[in-house]
This record gives structure tokens, C-alpha cells and sequence, in this order.
């Protein structure tokens, strides 16, 4: 139907399937979903306004919509291994808005906010600012932010930032605690974008008990490996819980909120009025789908694919003498740290990208250069693993990433202009590009919708 309404829009949709079909995602925070929770997205629940929670609505009309967050809660419940008297909110239209919720709902303008340094992995929506042109000290394990306010919690909150250690590019909890100790924060928060290591949640919620703050962990790259049991679990240690449902959770594209319910009768308040206006429902019909399918038993199998293929891949580049942030991954990202390679990041990724491999460059620990050409490149396995990849393709990624990196590092003293002419135009690339496609013609971009499980009783055991 679309195809005949409006052609243009029909043709950008299936330009960019094409793409996402002949390329490979490796892109850390991206994943694609079932037919299932697509349909549940394009559904009639898009048109309904909805403010308010549970029985508790400001519009009339709302008792499917009631069914439906109801049912969220009901599976979330079970997917989380949620304590009785803690609940969920679901309506947080991304996972930037469900951090900004719990900051308004527990801090005051001018309060104290600790969270990880943006180049070591941390989130924008952890309090980043800096100063322009300033060169930070990579022994200084504190960053207190600059003038350049660029995320909101930075003009509103004290933003306080700890390092990862120079010496492990592992986080140093003692270091964290004594950063606590000195700033004392309201909110300590843990997660990020980029650390490719798991989190000691009981060790930063007894920091945050010390001194008196919140713990928020934010799990929005880890939500899928959690359920899993393959990553720690925060729920039940944290006084908050963040998380998208888009990247290793693979169910639509929404954020959650977990906490104690007393804490989140705030939290509810801090998303409307506080943040929003009406819930996206249509989405939360999403999440709710692949909630379900979460609760299925091949998910668990999916998401330790995830992991098992993130440590091969990374065995596989550190073979080919790519040197890795903290040395390998504990979970479904890494960092190649790109110092002693010929490319930058931003090179790097360019090239990759006319190769049919889409990465994202990324500043790394101890960074020296600009996070628009930064060192480092960030890489991850849940799109490929949903397309059904295993080990031995892992093998074959890496070794395109060595003979990109090989052919590529002839054009480093190129200009700009000519580097990327070069990628685009080179036969060799062009060669790579075509074997990337063959092998994601064997792995289509398509995923059965799973179907859900309600007897099943999960459990947070660690694979491991
Ligand atoms: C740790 C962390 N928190 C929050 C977010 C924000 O999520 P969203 O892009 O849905 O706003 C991200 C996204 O990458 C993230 O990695």
C-alpha cells in the first residue's frame, strides 16, 4: 500500500533494508526484531493518548492500553526475576529520558552526580560537559567537567566523573570509593556506552551506601545478557534501575525503569508531568512483544552466543595484532585501541563501512585525540548473533578488519577527500564489500518471532 501512496518513503524503506541486508552491523547498541514485535509497533496503539499510569489515566478509552502495561509489568516481573516490592515504568520514550525521570525524581538542581568520564564509556546522560581545547590529565582519575555544558544534567547537577584505572582500563573500586568519599554524591551511577567489562554491583551499591547516595545502574547495553544470566543483575542491589529495550534486550525501542515501588511512584511522576507527555504505546505494544520473547528458552541460548562470539571475535583481532581495551571483553562490546595502527578511529571506520562493515568510532581510556576523530573503534556481536552468525564467521570478520586496516593504512597521509575517494573507488575494498554480502546472504535479515512461554520460571543463575 505504501508503495503506491507514497513511493518515496516506500523506496527509502527498502533502500535501507537492502543496506542492513548487505551489510554487517557491528555496532554495539544496535540489534533488529522479530516480524512479531514490528507488528506490534505498527499497530492501532499508536493512535491513543494515554497520560497517566495504570487506572489512573487523564483520558477516557484506555482499558486496552491498561491490559497492556499490565502486561509489561507481568513479564518484565518474571524476565527481571523482580523482587515483590519493586515495579516497573515503561513509558520513558528513550533511555536518556528514563535517566532524566530518575534525576528528577531524586535530585535537586545543584546536587552532586557521579558517573563514569565520557571517553572511558560512559553516557551522555551520566552529567557530560568540558572544556574545549583543554588537555585533561590521563593520571588524574576524577574529571569535575568544563564550560562546555553539552548535556542538560550538566547545567542542572555537580557532575563528578571517575576514570577508569591508567594502569588496567578497569574500573579501580577503591578509587571510586574514595571519589565518593571526597564529593559526596547524591546519585552514584554505573554503565555506559563503551567499558567492555562487567560491573561489581554489590561493591557500588555499599560506595553509594557510605556516603549516603542513590545507586542508579544503568544496564541499556547489557538489559538482553541480565535477563539472560549471562551479566550480572543489578535489580534488587541498585535503588534504580535504567534500560533500553533496543540493543542486547532486542525488543522494540523503549527504555524500563525498576526500582522499589515507593521510589518509583516518584519516578512515574518525574516521566509525566515531569518529562513527557503521552506514552508512545505503539512501542510499549513492542517491548511487551519481545518481553515475551525474552521469556522464551531460546533466548537465553541467543544471548550467550552474544558473549561467546564477542570474546572469539576478540581473540581473533588480538591474534591479528589488534591491541583491545582492558585486553578482551567480558560481555557483547569492545574497543580496539587503535594507537599503534596506522588509521584513526575515524579512518578505520570509513573504510570498514565501503567494506560492508559498519562500526562507530569512539574514544577510548587515556584518549588524546578529539571525539570526532577519536583512537579507538567500538565494535559488538548482537546483530550479528541475531542474524544467527557463530564462531566461524567471527573468524572471517576479523580477518577482513586486518586487511582493511592493511589496505586503508597505505592512504593515511591522503587528504580527507582523497582517503575517502580512495575507500569508495578501491578494487580491493570493493572485493571485501562483496564477500561481507555473500556471507550475509547465508545469515538473512530475518528472525523467527519466538514464541512466548508463560510457564517458564526464570532465573538470574550465571551461565558462567
Ligand atoms: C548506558 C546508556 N544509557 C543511556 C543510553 C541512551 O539511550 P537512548 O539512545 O535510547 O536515549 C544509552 C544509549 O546508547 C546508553 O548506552
Amino acid at each position: 500500500m505504501l508503495k503506491e501512496t507514497d513511493p518515496e518513503v516506500y523506496n527509502l524503506i527498502r533502500a535501507e533494508e537492502t543496506r542492513q541486508q548487505r551489510q554487517l552491523s557491528l555496532i554495539p547498541s544496535e540489534n533488529f526484531f522479530s516480524p512479531a514485535v514490528r507488528e506490534a509497533v505498527g499497530s492501532v496503539f499508536a493512535h491513543k493518548y494515554s497520560e497517566g499510569n495504570v487506572g489512573q489515566r487523564y483520558y477516557e478509552g484506555n482499558q486496552y492500553i491498561d491490559e497492556l502495561e499490565e502486561l509489561v509489568f507481568k513479564r518484565a516481573r518474571r524476565a527481571f526475576n523482580l523482587p515483590d516490592d519493586w515495579a516497573v515504568n515503561v513509558q520513558a520514550l528513550s533511555g536518556s529520558n528514563a535517566n532524566l525521570a530518575v534525576y528528577l525524581a531524586l535530585m535537586e538542581p545543584g546536587d552532586v552526580m557521579m558517573g563514569m568520564y565520557l571517553p572511558d564509556g560512559g553516557h551522555l546522560s551520566h552529567g557530560w560537559s568540558y572544556e574545549p581545547k583543554a588537555q585533561v590529565d590521563p593520571n588524574e582519575l576524577v574529571y569535575l567537567g568544563g564550560s562546555r555544558k553539552v548535556h542538560i544534567t550538566s547545567r542542572l547537577f555537580k557532575t563528578v566523573q571517575y576514570k577508569t584505572s591508567p594502569k588496567t582500563q578497569l574500573l579501580d573500586y577503591d578509587e571510586v570509593a574514595g571519589i565518593a568519599e571526597k564529593y559526596q554524591p547524591k546519585l552514584l551511577i554505573t554503565g555506559g556506552t563503551a567499558y567492555p567489562r562487567l560491573i561489581d554491583h554489590e561493591r557500588m551499591k555499599e560506595i553509594a551506601d557510605r556516603v549516603g547516595a542513590y545507586y542508579l545502574a544503568d544496564i541499556a547495553h547489557e538489559a538482553g545478557l541480565v535477563i539472560a544470566g549471562v551479566a550480572p543483575s543489578p535489580v534488587g542491589i541498585a535503588d534504580v534501575v535504567t534500560l533500553t529495550t533496543h540493543k542486547t534486550m532486542r525488543a522494540g525501542r523503549g527504555s524500563m525503569i525498576l526500582a522499589a515501588r515507593d521510589m518509583m511512584s516518584k519516578i512515574n511522576r518525574g516521566v509525566l508531568p515531569g518529562l513527557q507527555g503521552g506514552p508512545h504505546n505503539h512501542n510499549i505494544a513492542g517491548i511487551c512483544v519481545g518481553l515475551g520473547e525474552a521469556l522464551a528458552p531460546e533466548y537465553r541460548e541467543y544471548q550467550r552466543q552474544i558473549v561467546i562470539n564477542a570474546k572469539f571475535l576478540a581473540g581473533q583481532l588480538m591474534d591479528r595484532g589488534f591491541k583491545l581495551v582492558s585486553g578482551g571483553t567480558d560481555k557483547h562490546l569492545m574497543l580496539i585501541d587503535l594507537t599503534d595502527q596506522l588509521l584513526s578511529g575515524k579512518q578505520f571506520a570509513k573504510a570498514l563501512d565501503k567494506a560492508g562493515i559498519v562500526t562507530n568510532f569512539n574514544t577510548m581510556p587515556q584518549e588524546t585525540r578529539s571525539p570526532a576523530d577519536p583512537s579507538a573503534l567500538r565494535i559488538g556481536t548482537p546483530w550479528v548473533t541475531t542474524r544467527g552468525m557463530k564462531e566461524e564467521s567471527m573468524i572471517r570478520i576479523a580477518e577482513w578488519m586486518r586487511e582493511v586496516m592493511a589496505i586503508a593504512g597505505g592512504w593515511v597521509d591522503k587528504s580527507e577527500a582523497d582517503y575517502l575517494r580512495l575507500a569508495a573507488s578501491s578494487g580491493e575494498i570493493g572485493r571485501i564489500a562483496r564477500e561481507v554480502e555473500a556471507l550475509g546472504s547465508e545469515y538473512p535479515l530475518a528472525i523467527k518471532s519466538a514464541r512466548y512461554a508463560p510457564s517458564r520460571i526464570q532465573g538470574n543463575s550465571s551461565l558462567y
